[in-house]
């Protein structure tokens, strides 16, 4: 009893004491190094941080600042990116490679330095480069200022739930193999939760290796679930349980109850789970959607388990079945129900005019490549812009005003109007650049999203890096800038930082231009940014004495 309290106090004092205070400067270190784990009855390799997979859960309060020391101990490049940190005016530690930094070479190390202003809620961190963030990502846990509560009831216990992808080779060769053949690479071999592919046929081992999430019969908890498989949308159920949303993206919701949710790569979702059943153990899935018939995604369920204290691992679990891959009415009621809190305290600040009126479109399309499997290659583009790295960091050229590294003419509006959404093979080879475009600060810009059906229409998730935007408006066919923006929601739409296009649709979304940089826009499928499907925003200084980028950290690694 005695040892067990003074555990206790130690816990207290070492762990919750410094979650107390606020605005203070946390130190973490990142050790990205190579482990061996064994999943799906085969061992491999992979890149990890600290040895973990998913990597260490990066906790802070809102106000803090944030120091990560990143030690590349691998034989890759590599940047770590705090996917929806909003870095205001700190841009040169956002993470992409090539956009705002060089990477970190093997051997060398960085120190991300960013403070988490007027953002609470889980958002994660993830390797920047290439298809390394298929084992290097974590959570971020943003806490609320010190007394100041969650706008809905407190749970009993926090969880974070990573969603990922397991891929029995090494992902570095599956997408170089993919960029040879001009095809797309291979799926995942599984689905994972924390780490774990869960009850799999034909593998024991992966049985007893499932997450198991412990709960007291009448207890609240709150699920912190982010998506961070490489390429595939998820959605996600627990059997015999109700989930109800209050934040995406470290944004707070209207909160709503369903038994699915529906995260694209990218997104995260916090929901409260009240253990109502009395007993037993529950299944908890997550499974791909995909609603083109065209692509391949890894049709394996996900699986761990939600074990009530009184039950046993042995007994009998209780099942749900996932939604079918292609239920585009589960996922539309999902995005559909989907809205800002929009309270005194936390209002949603949507802009109400617009000074930059922007068209994407965002897809797929197919370019000649002599030696290519097929004489061909899959490229991806927005506006037919097939976006080129540069070989040293855009963010970089903009504050030294170096010249020949970017042009800041991307196209505002297509190139050539046409039926985007009309499926079919179109005479439209791509073009190559490395094209941003230009916003004076505090500018406030519409942009509409239009998938296309080049090859076939798909959905893309697409992320937006510096900001949080507002999701205006979404519909299927063709934007028609006369009657769609007549059903915009400029109340409460939902804030967030990545957003799935529907499959032959569009999606308007709103943000103010109030972060001086360079930011990254991409689809979070990882197959689409590799072949070009990302562009970039370079937001002027203001006049003002906060509106300006910061200069350069001492340590930023040079190309
Ligand atoms: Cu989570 Cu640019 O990505």
């Amino acid at each position: 009893m005695a040892a067990s309290s003074s555990l206790r106090a130690l816990i207290l004092v070492f762990f919750l004491l410094p979650l107390l205070a606020e605005g203070i400067t946390r130190h973490y270190k990142f050790n990205v190094a190579e482990k061996k784990f064994t999943r799906l009855c085969s061992t491999k390799s992979i890149a990890t941080v600290n040895g973990q997979f998913p990597g260490p859960t990066l906790y802070a309060r809102e106000g803090d600042t944030v120091l990560v020391k990143v030690v590349n101990h691998v034989h890759y490049n590599v940047t770590i990116h705090w996917h929806g940190v909003r870095q205001l005016r700190t841009g040169w530690a956002d993470g992409p490679a090539y956009i705002t930094q060089c990477p970190i070479q093997p051997g060398q190390n960085y120190v991300y330095n960013f403070t988490l202003t007027g953002q609470r809620g889980t958002l994660w961190w993830h390797a920047h480069i290439s298809w390394l963030r298929a084992t290097v990502h974590g959570a971020i846990v943003v806490l609320p200022k010190s007394n100041v509560p969650y706008p809905f009831p407190a749970p009993h216990k926090e969880v974070v739930l990573v969603l990922a992808e397991w891929w029995k080779s090494d992902t570095e060769a599956v997408i170089n193999e993919a960029l040879n053949s001009g095809l797309a690479p291979n799926v995942s071999d599984a689905h994972t939760i924390n780490g774990h592919a869960g009850p799999l046929s034909g593998c024991s081992s992966s049985a007893r290796d499932g997450f198991t999430l412990q709960v007291d019969k009448g207890k609240r908890y709150l699920l912190r679930i982010i998506n961070a498989a490489l390429n595939e949308d998820l959605f996600f159920k627990v059997a015999g349980h109700q989930l109800t949303v209050v934040e995406v993206d470290a944004a707070y919701t209207k909160p709503f109850t369903t038994d699915t949710l529906l995260l694209t790569p990218g997104q995260t979702t916090n929901v409260l789970l009240t253990a109502r059943q009395g007993a037993g153990r529950y299944i908890v899935t997550a499974s791909p959607f995909m609603d083109s018939p065209l692509v391949a995604v890894d049709n394996r369920t996900a699986t761990a388990t939600v074990q009530y204290a009184n039950s046993v691992s042995t007994s009998a679990i209780t099942t749900t079945k996932p939604p079918p891959q292609n239920a585009t009415p589960v996922a539309s009621s999902f995005t559909d129900s989907l809205r800002s809190l929009n309270s005194q305290q936390y209002p949603a600040k949507v802009p109400a005019t617009v000074d930059h009126s922007l068209l994407f479109t965002v897809g797929l399309g197919v370019n000649p490549c002599a030696t290519c499997a097929n004489g061909s290659r899959v490229v991806a583009d927005i506006n037919n812009v097939s976006f080129v790295m540069p070989t040293t960091a855009l963010l970089q050229a903009h504050y030294f005003n170096a010249s020949g590294v970017f042009t800041d003419d991307f196209p505002g509006q297509p190139p050539i109007a046409f039926n985007y959404t009309g499926s079919g093979p179109r005479n439209l080879q791509t073009m190559s650049g490395t094209r941003l475009y230009r916003v004076p600060y505090n500018a406030s810009v519409q942009l509409v999203l239009q998938d296309t059906g080049i090859i076939g229409p798909e959905n893309h998730p697409i992320h937006l890096h510096g900001y949080n935007f507002f999701v205006v408006g979404r519909g299927v066919g063709n934007y028609d800038p006369k009657s769609s923006p007549s059903n915009f929601n400029l109340v409460d739409p939902i804030e967030r930082n990545t957003i799935g296009v529907p499959s032959g649709g569009w999606t308007a979304i709103r943000f103010r231009a109030d972060n001086p940089g360079v930011w990254f826009l991409h689809c979070h499928f990882e197959v689409h940014t590799t072949w070009g499907l990302k562009m970039a925003f370079v937001v002027d200084d203001g006049e003002g004495p906060n509106q300006s980028l910061l200069p350069p950290p001492n340590d930023l690694p040079s190309c």
